[in-house]
């Protein structure tokens, strides 16, 4: 399954055996480069240090060295096909997994593909003029990684609209290019997407709470009995844990920082000395965990329970969960609204698999709240970060409309706003935030709010040159 670079679109597809698909795809890569152009990074770069996929193997899968960005081999890469593979779940569970798309489920495959699709190059959008303020070199080319894999993630998907959904499928794939985030006529199709990623603290709690929900939808996407669909997820799964890594300890080394200054200046707000106050990174936790809980949908889903049925949306780690994998059965105890407070449901099991993902969603978030209250422990401080209750500051779902405060206690309209400003991101706390954020790129140094890596990358120091600036 080595991928061969000597093609116009590197892949490890036989390409070159389907010449109509080459063809296809050769033909809408100009169009994706020149997206890349207008709506990728928009500082110039002589080139990067990268990490570029040479197989999808267990060992040794990356290539790393520097690179012009818009030289990046972009490809497609899927993982290895078990061609005894049966279907996990649903009521075709037990039969051959499917090579093709099945026409009673090709609408909805088609869309889950394309929503999957559309978030790749939202977050590439989003991130664009974040390398005018980057802290350091080394972060500099993280946030470069994560953008030409978002760009290779937006290729995954492509291919498949390519490969398996004929005239439609190339029609979705030209879309997947004409809407931006943010944009007022063509917006991207999940609100997480049309938000801005203004400074760097937005980004690594990007990196850390939206894609690690990018991380479950894929998860459920792997377990798909659309074969090609499946081989993939897993493939960009592998790709997906260094974006989660680089928000993970990017926050680790933010409240680092912070934690530093307040013990060293004796103060609660170390806003002044230059680092982002604890005060503000929880409030930006807050913003970006809530608007990540409305990616995952209502509480309750006929659709999704549809997918499941069908067999081309699994759950979570779904072959490691001990239950007939149909559910037909099956209950499950969800959130609701009752009388206006925070109350919960028992609903068949099939119709509650969106709480069910959440839920791991949930509990993997809890994770990087440990490491970071770590963080205070060790640096002898008494104040804790944590994530707020599952009602709070609701777009989506049951606790849409509801004004519930971050520990979960329901308010007033009126009360909520008024206190609105201590929970969430304020403009004073924003524009804080932003005259932080100036580029530092020499190399070795690193801005005053946030602490150097432990380690720099694929064995280098921190004081390598990741980055060469035009
Ligand atoms: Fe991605
Ligand atoms: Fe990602």
């Amino acid at each position: 399954m080595s991928i061969d670079y000597q093609e116009q679109i590197p892949n490890n597809v036989d390409l070159h055996e389907d010449r109509r698909l080459q063809r296809a795809l050769e033909s809408w890569q100009p169009s994706f480069l020149g997206w890349w152009q207008t709506m990728g990074p928009t500082l110039p770069t002589e080139d990067v240090y990268l990490r570029t996929a040479v197989n999808v193997g267990r060992e040794g899968w990356a290539h790393f060295g520097h690179v012009a960005m818009k030289d990046y081999r972009w490809g497609i890469f899927l993982a290895e096909r078990d061609g005894e593979r049966k279907i996990a779940f649903g009521q075709h569970k037990g039969e051959p997994a499917w090579q093709k798309v099945p026409g009673e489920y090709r609408s909805d495959l088609r869309r889950l593909i394309v929503i999957q699709g559309d978030t790749e190059p939202a977050s590439v959008e989003q991130q664009r003029n974040l390398g005018a303020t980057a802290p350091s070199l080394y972060d500099l080319r993280n946030l470069f990684q994560v953008n030409v894999e978002e760009g290779r993630h937006l290729w995954a998907m492509v291919y498949l609209l390519h490969a398996y959904f004929g005239r439609d499928g190339r029609e979705e794939a030209e879309a997947l290019l004409k809407r931006n985030s943010g944009s007022e006529d063509a917006p991207r199709i999940l609100g997480a997407f049309n938000e801005e990623t203004p400074d760097w603290l937005s980004f690594f709690m990007f990196t850390y709470f939206t894609d690690r929900d990018g991380k479950y939808q894929l998860g459920t996407l792997k377990e798909s009995a659309f074969d090609p669909l499946s081989r993939t997820c897993e493939f960009m799964l592998k790709e997906e844990s260094h974006h989660m890594f680089v928000g993970t300890t990017g926050i680790d080394r933010i409240v680092e920082r912070t934690a530093q200054l307040m013990v060293e200046h004796d103060t609660d707000d170390a806003g002044p000395h230059g680092a982002i106050p604890l005060a503000t990174i929880q409030k930006y936790i807050n913003f970006h965990y809530t608007v990540s809980l409305d990616l995952f949908g209502g509480e309750q889903s006929t659709n999704v329970a549809n997918y499941f049925t069908a067999g081309i949306k699994g759950r979570w780690m779904e072959e490691r969960r001990k239950d007939d994998h149909r559910l037909l059965d099956d209950s499950a105890v969800v959130d609701t609204v009752e009388d206006g407070q925070v109350a919960s449901v028992e609903v068949p099991a099939l119709l509650g698999l969106n709480s069910d993902l959440r839920a791991e969603y949930v509990a993997d978030c809890e994770n990087g709240l440990k490491r970071w209250n770590t963080v205070l422990e060790d640096a002898g401080l008494p104040q804790r970060l944590v994530i707020p209750h599952r009602a709070f500051n609701r777009k989506v779902g049951v606790f849409a409309g509801l004004h519930a405060t971050p520990d979960g206690t329901v308010v007033s309209k009126q009360d909520w706003e008024a206190q609105v400003g201590t929970w969430l991101p304020t403009d004073a706390d924003k524009a804080h935030v932003r005259s932080l954020m100036q580029p530092v790129y020499e190399r070795g140094k690193i801005a005053s709010w946030i602490a150097p890596p432990r380690n720099g990358i694929n064995g280098k120091p921190f004081d390598y040159d990741y980055v060469h600036l035009v």
